[in-house]
């Protein structure tokens, strides 16, 4: 039976569906099989994340309103055979809780992973992904206004009765962490009162359009889910010491 996970935030653009995408992409690399669904009806970006956009085929509305089974509407990722897309789509779609509660449970039998994407915010669309899952994971950036509707977001989900709770702080800069500008993951860990699953930085240049490579620090995360070996990325470990101090100089001056 699937695990069922869903990727929220609060705060629109912290990269929800980028980690959705990531840890997918590492789960699926180590033969676990795992179907994203983008419950982000509207904005979906997740193909797009994966490099599935040119790919016609059937979205959750095609299978909510009897169009297609389930099934049917499951694109699989050429390059990664046991990672699956639900799309969603690009019209804005009403769905609520109960309906994609039950589109999920046709899946939970056939994957080992189901990552749901949320939307941004805490309205209905949040709502409805939150409902299908059981566990959550709770990406936030290192910045007070992420920080804030992250602890709403938990809050909502601790209400809805998921407990499994973790978090994925996305856009750490190692720099400005040890100069102490920026949230370390430990205070953020610290006012949210929830464990680390990752710490992923920055990635200049990282690209939305076209396949990703999950980083060190997404394949870590992984495999913390996977309740394999817990290690969490450190980015200031390259920002310490004498040769770190260079370093932050040197980005300083650039
Ligand atoms: N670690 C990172 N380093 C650099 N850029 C990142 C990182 N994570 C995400 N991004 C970029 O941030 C932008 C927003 O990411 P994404 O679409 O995943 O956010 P989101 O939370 O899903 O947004 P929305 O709330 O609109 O659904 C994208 O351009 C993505 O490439
Ligand atoms: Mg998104």
């Amino acid at each position: 039976m699937a695990r069922k996970i869903v990727i929220t935030s609060g705060k629109g653009g912290v990269g929800k569906s980028t980690m959705t995408a990531l840890i997918g992409i590492a789960l699926a690399k180590k033969g676990e099989r795992v179907a994203l669904v983008d419950a982000d009806f509207g904005l979906n970006n997740l193909d797009l994340y994966l490099g599935l956009e040119g790919c016609d085929g059937y979205a959750i509305p095609d299978v909510l309103a009897g169009k297609c089974r389930v099934r049917q509407a499951l694109l699989r990722h050429p390059k990664y055979p046991t990672l699956w897309l639900l799309k969603g789509d690009k019209d804005s779609f009403p769905i609520n809780a109960q309906t994609l509660k039950g589109l999920i449970m046709q899946m939970e039998g056939e994957f080992d992973y189901l990552l749901i994407d949320s939307p941004a915010g805490v309205g209905e669309g949040f709502l409805a992904a939150v409902s299908a899952a059981d566990e959550g994971v709770v990406v936030v950036a290192p910045q007070l206004s992420s920080v804030r509707d992250a602890d709403k977001a938990i809050q909502r989900m601790k209400g809805l009765g998921i407990h499994t709770l973790s978090l994925l702080i996305n856009g750490s800069h190692g720099d400005l962490v040890v100069e102490g500008e920026e949230f370390s993951p430990k205070e953020i860990a610290k006012l949210l009162k929830l464990p680390v699953l990752g710490v992923v930085p920055h990635i200049y240049g990282l690209s939305c359009e076209g396949e990703l490579t999950p980083h060190i620090a997404v394949r870590y995360a992984a495999e913390i889910l996977r309740g394999g070996k817990r290690r969490v990325y450190d980015p200031t470990k390259r920002y310490s010491g004498f040769w770190g101090s260079i370093r932050r100089g040197l980005k300083r001056s650039l």
